[in-house]
């Protein structure tokens, strides 16, 4: 199952993301975590080894990489491939985290407002492609806020989208951009989680407000002051809280998606 995290910045992407990869991995599930961020702090989420994650270099920045894929001998300068060979990249390039999970740093695209298709972008998207439909292990990807360096290509396979948004009218608003964005793009399975909720009231108006939208709420996280205390500490929130109640309600998102797995692969 290949799983898409998005949402405005600072929703809580990267925590869920995180917690669901190692979730599936504490489960005995094959899991490849993918950053496509360029904060680059899914490593901390995971739980990643310290020494592992000095080494860690985004692919987007590995300019001889990108160069050796994209170049096309004898070309001018400006011309490259924008379909290059990387179905060995992954395996070259991931390390291993705990529980025996998988993550690989690929960076941002940049400028994706403007549809930019610089090498970097060309390898990355070609990647992310990759990852989507040709793996064959759990894939849990951590966005960059917004959806917008996404193609139609890019996004074939991606079998769940969850979609973050905090108790706010402008998160909302974004999330109904990624909503119909997603499903332009082809993703049938769209889920919006709402993270950080304080009380019954929030829930009512994040309810309120969703009420016409044909994605209902699948999930809430409630707000919890551990979660944070563990991104201070540079730790994963599952080895850190594993009993704090937003880490007890993500176990309950991960059994929810994890029946949706057998829903939608094991008939
Ligand atoms: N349920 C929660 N309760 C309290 N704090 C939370 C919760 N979930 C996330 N946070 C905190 O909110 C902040 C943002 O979380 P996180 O980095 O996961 O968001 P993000 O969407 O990945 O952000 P960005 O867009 O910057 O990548 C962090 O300090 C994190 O600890
Ligand atoms: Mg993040």
């Amino acid at each position: 199952m290949k799983i898409a995290v998005s949402g405005k910045g600072g929703v809580g992407k990267t925590s869920i993301a995180g917690s669901l990869a190692r979730l599936f991995a504490k489960d005995g599930f094959k899991v490849l975590a993918i950053d496509n961020d360029s904060a680059m702090n899914l490593s901390y989420t995971l739980g990643i080894d310290p020494k592992i994650k000095e080494t860690l270099v985004p692919i987007s920045e590995m300019k001889n990489l990108v160069n050796e894929r994209v170049s096309v001998p004898g070309a001018p300068s400006g011309v490259y491939n924008i379909t290059p060979e990387v179905s060995d990249i992954p395996d070259k390039y991931k390390v291993e985290g705990p529980d025996g999970l998988q993550l690989l740093v690929l960076g941002s695209i940049e400028e994706p407002a403007t549809g930019c298709l610089c090498p970097q972008n060309a390898l990355i998207r070609t990647l992310l492609y990759n990852l989507f439909v040709k793996r064959d292990e759990v894939v849990v990807v951590d966005f960059e806020a917004g959806l917008e360096h996404l193609g139609r290509g890019t996004a074939k396979g991606i079998d769940v989208m969850l979609v973050i948004t905090e108790p706010s009218q402008k998160s909302l608003d974004l999330c109904k951009k990624i909503i119909d964005l997603s499903k332009k793009l082809g993703i049938v399975n769209i889920y919006l989680i709402a993270n950080k909720v304080n009380s019954n009231d929030q829930l009512r108006i994040v309810n309120n407000r969703i009420r016409d939208w044909d994605v209902p709420l699948f999930h809430s996280i409630p707000f919890d002051s551990s979660i944070g205390e563990a991104d201070l500490s540079g730790s994963s929130p599952l080895d850190y809280c594993p009993n704090s109640k937003a880490v007890e309600s993500i176990k309950d998102l991960y059994s929810k998606l994890k029946r949706l797995k057998k829903e939608l692969f094991d008939l």
